[in-house]
């Protein structure tokens, strides 16, 4: 199996718990308030991460290119909201540290991925009433499936004497990092 193919099938329960809980929490929302409490977590996740695993990137060409910084666009959305940003770093203890590129690069899985399912949360949150700061989840649609696959082809080159295992627990724990920043209470199932 391929490392994409085994990280899909090897974190699905954890893609289940944080998506049951990302529309739990989009279900409370009522306001632009509410909505900007849920923008917030989002940053901490994704600046947290990027900050963490940008560095090893430089280690690979194509890899450089391809993945860009995405916390920026939650910035963008909080001036568009006119709400102040509280500005939270994910403490360390929840966000596993990448040490390679090849950790770097399965924690860019999970926020590469969560993006594929952006549209669909900002239709959820439409259907509540917000209208402006979504540009984050709407994301860069035009070429979203081509840029996933080709996100997917720089997993499959990491060579298979690699851990793979060790890396999808990597992936995994970077799942249980997020899902600890959208509630404190979160505990993985595997
Ligand atoms: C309401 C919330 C969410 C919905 C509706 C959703 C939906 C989806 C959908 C439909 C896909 C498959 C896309 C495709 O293959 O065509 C997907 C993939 C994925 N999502 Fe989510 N998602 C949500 C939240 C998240 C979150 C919060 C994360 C990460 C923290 C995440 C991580 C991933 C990953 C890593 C994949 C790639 C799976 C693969 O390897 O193919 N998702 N999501």
């Amino acid at each position: 199996m391929s490392l994409s193919e085994q990280l899909k099938a090897e974190t699905l329960n954890s893609h289940k718990q944080v998506e049951k809980l990302v529309i739990h929490q989009i279900k409370n929302i009522s306001s632009e308030e509410d909505y900007a409490v849920l923008l917030e977590k989002f940053y901490t996740f994704y600046q947290g991460v990027e900050e963490l695993s940008f560095p090893f990137l430089e280690a690979n060409e194509t890899a450089q290119k391809l993945c860009n910084k995405r916390s920026p666009t939650i910035v963008q959305d909080f001036k568009e909201l006119q709400i102040e940003q509280a500005f939270r770093k994910a403490s360390d203890d929840n966000m596993p540290v990448p040490r390679n590129y090849a950790e770097a690069l399965v924690a860019l899985y999970v926020l590469e991925g969560s993006s594929l399912g952006g549209p669909y949360i900002a239709k959820m949150l439409e259907k509540k009433g917000i209208q402006r700061g979504l540009n984050f989840f709407k994301g860069d649609q035009a070429d979203f499936m081509n840029h996933w696959q080709q996100f997917k082809n720089l997993l499959n080159d990491v060579p298979d004497t690699a851990d793979y295992q060790h890396l999808v627990n990597f992936s995994n724990a970077v799942f249980s990092g997020f899902g600890l920043i959208l509630d404190k209470g979160y505990q993985p199932r595997q």
